[in-house]
């Protein structure tokens, strides 16, 4: 059987990685968290670039059969240089912009993203074919992604406060999640602004377009097999086990690697 690939630059992608293990659970996986690296979000596009293609080769030497860019950061700077590198199929993440503006009845939406993200190509031609409808007030999440690479929140609060609430104050209904860490903020996040404010994040819709994927090209895991789960990170191995025990009580083999 052979695994679906999923890297980030750290830990976040596995808020993909749960909702994936989720919805195909007799897939094998394969999990690169590349924290050596992060934050790609600071990093000029042609670094985010190469680090995607590091990560990507040992994916493939590691036998993957579709690699899931579990990173805003990366797949806002680096999927269309991976596509076009690689025969085999991509599936990436990038902010949801277009589900916040259809849901949107203030006309306003905020985007929390990675400096990288914000500035890429993608989501500046994704952006502007929405301004026209609903206003957009994004932000830099500066400093979040190493504070959750650290696997201690307790700073988080006050830089949450910083960025939400000047988008909350201008009237915002949909606040997007825009960079895979986050999610694993919400239960914070959900104490800083009202409740009627609607939390986008795209773990699901990854997860559902990585099944769409596999299947148009003949690749779901047609036996009844419960796939093995191995996760690498090339930093430390303890801290992406206690987020993993956060999320999942499945048995995992996690283990340290430099790639
Ligand atoms: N999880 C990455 C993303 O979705 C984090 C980026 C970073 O390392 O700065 O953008």
């Amino acid at each position: 059987m052979q695994p679906i690939g999923i890297f980030d630059s750290g830990i976040g992608g596995l808020s993909i990685w749960k909702e994936i293990h989720k919805l195909l659970p007799n897939e094998e996986t394969i999990y690169l968290a590349d924290s050596v690296h992060a934050p790609y979000g600071d990093k000029p596009k042609e670094e985010i670039v190469e680090a995607s293609i590091k990560n990507t080769d040992a994916l493939i030497k590691k036998g993957c059969k579709i690699i899931v860019v579990a990173c805003n950061t990366a797949t806002t700077n680096a999927i269309s240089v991976l596509r076009k590198k690689y025969k085999l199929p991509f599936v990436g993440i990038e902010p949801a912009t277009k589900p916040a503006a259809i849901k949107t009845i203030t006309g306003k939406i905020g985007i929390l993203a990675t400096k990288g993200t914000l500035a890429s190509e993608l989501f500046l031609n994704t952006s502007k074919k929405y301004r026209g409808q609903v206003r957009i007030f994004e932000t830099i999440g500066e400093g979040l992604v190493p504070i959750i690479e650290s696997g201690n929140l307790t700073d988080v609060k006050p830089l949450l406060i910083k960025y939400l609430l000047p988008m909350v104050k201008e009237g915002v209904d949909n606040i997007v999640l825009g960079c895979t860490h986050y999610p694993f903020l919400i239960p914070i996040i959900r104490k800083i602004i009202p409740e009627h404010i609607n939390i986008i994040d795209s773990g699901k819709a990854v997860a559902q377009q990585t099944q769409n994927i596999l299947s148009d090209n003949g690749l779901l895991n047609q036996t009844s097999n419960t796939g093995k789960l191995d996760f690498y990170t090339n930093a430390d191995v303890a801290i992406l086990r206690n987020f993993l025990n956060s999320i999942t009580k499945d048995r995992l083999n996690i283990k340290f690697e430099k790639w």
